[in-house]
């Protein structure tokens, strides 16, 4: 077999692992439910749960890994530990779970782009959304953002990924923020800050049972944990670098570029006002461009929005496809463009339901997040905090300044709290999937 591949730099590795959290979890839903959960008071949850259970989780992925530097299955074997190789197929199958119909949203998104620029939904945006989103339209799309996550891939670790993550999250930041500058100056875009940024107490407590494993839920999503693409990720590092140190930008960019795109969306929708307050798998489309069709410079606006929102699919996407094709390239001959092919082929097979009818991806969507996730989060917590235990410890403190102190309280939060809490949101989550019934498939 040929020598593993590695990242160029350790600003590589970061950039990729942002690329992969930044993604339509930010973008598209992050701005949304944080207005609808009660505004700043939501985002207090949300930031104790990515710092006490997402911060930790992130830290046993890249533990994993790059101790193994293998992918998410044999990297269990690796470490002495063949039967918890189980934890690995599961958030392997998680991977390839989601990559099926988060795709179809990229088609979407690319859809969008095109008819920011026609002007195509500016007449009827429901009604454009209802056309484009099912049947051969969305099928269509769904392969066309495949086939750009498959020709990113094949191209490699140094040469494919880390380029292009390299140059798409400046980008996504950039754009971002001249959006958001731009929003500010929309009359009415105060009352979006309002909506968006003031605390309300009284909504938090009254969901209370409902925002705390959605904060749980949404911090694992947006950090692309549970899927086996931080592990991954972590496999190609070369040599030590403080993880600690990673971790904390890689969360800190991740929560910002949510609060940003929160930014530009409230006072968009406000000064046209547009209910921010909807759901659905095409709400937020809907909104947004019915905002866009009112607007002067609509046009450009909204292809510049819909542009940031397709690179940050696509880096995200590239790590779901990394996962399963990092395990095919260990463990078969084959050259990694055909494996890149293949798999990237069943994906968009498996997508096709969700491309086909809106009521399968939701379908989809739940399971993943109630369901798939957070148990293959409680397998690598339990695997890597009860399990592995101190050799993790070791692994951890390797390349960093921080003292072993440090290192024990991030064991023992893993151990406990965190668990506690993947746990909570797990069980939480049955209530959805067998009392209400969500695990029944839309047949
Ligand atoms: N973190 C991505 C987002 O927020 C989704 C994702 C999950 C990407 C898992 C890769 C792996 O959209």
């Amino acid at each position: 077999m040929s020598e593993r591949e590695t990242w160029a730099t350790r600003a590589g590795f970061i950039l990729a692992a942002v690329g992969s959290a930044v993604g339509l979890g930010n973008i598209w839903q992050f701005p949304f439910k944080t207005a609808q959960f009660g505004g700043s008071s939501f985002l207090l949850v949300y930031l104790v749960a990515v710092l006490g259970i997402g911060l930790p989780a992130i830290l046993a992925e890249f533990v994993i890994g790059r101790k193994a530097k293998l992918n998410t299955i044999d990297a269990f074997e690796e470490l002495g530990y063949r039967n918890w190789r189980i934890v690995g197929v599961l958030g392997l199958a998680t991977g390839f779970w989601i990559l099926s119909y988060y795709s179809v949203v990229g088609g979407w998104v690319l859809r969008y782009i095109a008819g920011s620029v026609t002007g195509a939904y500016f007449a009827d945006p429901a009604a454009y959304f209802g056309q484009i989103s099912m049947g051969v339209d969305a099928l269509a799309l769904h392969a066309v953002f495949m086939a750009l996550v498959i020709g990113i891939v094949a191209l490699g670790i140094e040469d494919g990924i880390e380029k292009a993550t390299k140059l798409m999250v400046p980008s996504i930041i950039v754009i971002l923020i001249a959006l958001a500058v731009w929003a500010f100056t929309l009359p009415g875009a105060s009352e979006g800050y309002t909506y968006f940024l003031s605390p309300n107490f009284g909504a938090l407590a009254a969901n209370f049972g409902e925002i705390v494993p959605f904060a749980v839920g949404q911090a694992f999503f947006s950090l692309s944990l549970g899927m086996g693409a931080m592990i991954t990720y972590a496999s190609y590092i070369d040599g030590d670098e403080s993880l600690f140190g990673d971790s904390l930008t890689i969360v800190v960019l991740n929560t910002f570029v949510g609060v940003l795109a929160g930014l530009v969306v409230l006072p968009l929708l406000f000064a046209q006002g547009i209910d921010p307050n909807t759901s659905g798998a095409g709400a937020v489309f809907v909104s947004v461009a019915t905002a866009f069709a009112e607007l002067p410079a609509g046009n450009a606006l909204g292809f510049f929005f819909f542009v940031v929102v397709l690179i940050a699919a696509l880096s995200s996407a590239i790590s779901l496809l990394e996962v399963v094709v990092s395990w095919a390239v260990d463990n078969t001959s084959y050259s990694r463009p055909v494996i890149a092919t293949g798999l990237g082929g069943v994906i968009f097979a498996l997508g096709i339901p969700s491309a086909w009818d809106t009521a399968w991806l939701t379908w989809f969507d739940t399971l993943a997040y109630q369901l798939l996730l957070p148990t293959s989060v409680l397998g690598i917590l339990i695997f890597v905090g009860w399990v592995y235990g101190r050799p993790a410890l070791a692994e951890l403190l390797k390349g960093s300044t921080a003292n072993e102190g440090l290192g024990l309280t991030w064991l023992w939060t893993a151990r406990t709290v965190v668990i506690a809490g993947v746990l909570g949101t797990l069980l939480l989550g049955f209530q959805t999937l067998f009392v209400d019934g969500a695990i029944v498939p839309p047949f």
